[in-house]
């Protein structure tokens, strides 16, 4: 069967306790970067008291970010916001009771093509929060290059390393994510030729757990952001 990177996230088991890894890991984000937009980004805020700041958020997962970004703009007496979060999940979508006003949430695979037309150009700020793919990073050392590549300008990148003091946070994050793509392997009663099955998976699980009650920590040691904007 060819594979299918979408899988983990499409899966209908994602409940309450994939949520509260995102609240997790969203509290983790921002006691490493202390901010939601960028300094450099902040500057796309209008001032005009006619405008309207749009944001668009790739992969917003539960609306984490953008429930944030709602709060940080009231504080600042920013002018009135669209805040429009998009996920192929909607399963991790808050009931709007949840949310403030200014932001919704819709189904959308961001790496359809085309994308609907309406969304093209529409917003002043494009945030995604993306995570290395598996266990490779170096693309993320790079990620600059590929923004200058693609036409952006003023691109700023820096790594703010994690606290040390969050890495048991990070492991026990890291660990439950882990857990959840147990359902992604075949049973060794249904593929007993497979390299990896629910099985070997939770078996390796339960080595790394073990790891870590022996202090071992899991984690990327730190967060990339890179910014850059798009020419009109
Ligand atoms: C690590 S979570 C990040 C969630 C959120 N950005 C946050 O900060 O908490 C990754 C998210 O990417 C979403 N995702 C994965 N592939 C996607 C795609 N092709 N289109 C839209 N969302 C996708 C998943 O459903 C998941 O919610």
């Amino acid at each position: 069967m060819p594979h299918d990177p979408t899988a983990y996230w499409r899966a209908p088991a994602r409940n309450y306790r994939t949520l509260a890894r995102l609240h997790l890991q969203h509290m983790l984000f921002q006691n490493t970067l202390r901010f939601i937009l960028e300094k450099h980004v902040e500057q796309a805020i209008p001032t005009a008291p006619s405008s309207i700041f749009k944001v668009a958020d790739l992969a917003c997962g539960n609306g984490v970010w953008l429930i944030g970004l709602s709060r940080e703009l009231a504080d600042k007496g920013a002018v009135s916001a669209k805040l429009d979060g998009f996920d192929i999940n909607e399963i991790l979508f808050p009931a709007s009771a949840f949310l403030p006003p200014s932001v919704s949430l819709e189904n959308l695979d961001v790496l359809a093509k085309p994308l609907p037309e309406e969304l093209i150009g529409a917003y002043d700020v494009v945030h995604g929060l993306n995570e290395p793919r598996g266990l490779r990073f170096e693309y993320i050392a790079e990620l600059d290059q590929h923004l200058i590549k693609n036409g952006f300008e003023n691109v700023y990148m820096s790594k703010t390393a994690k606290r040390k003091q969050d890495y048991k946070a990070w492991t026990d994050d890291i660990l439950m994510a882990w857990e959840e793509c147990t359902f992604l392997f075949p049973s060794k009663a249904t593929d007993p030729q497979a390299s990896h099955t629910r099985e070997s998976w939770a078996e390796n699980l339960a080595k790394a757990v073990g790891e870590t009650e022996k202090g071992v920590a899991l984690h990327a040691g730190a967060i990339t952001t890179v910014v850059g904007r798009k020419p009109f």
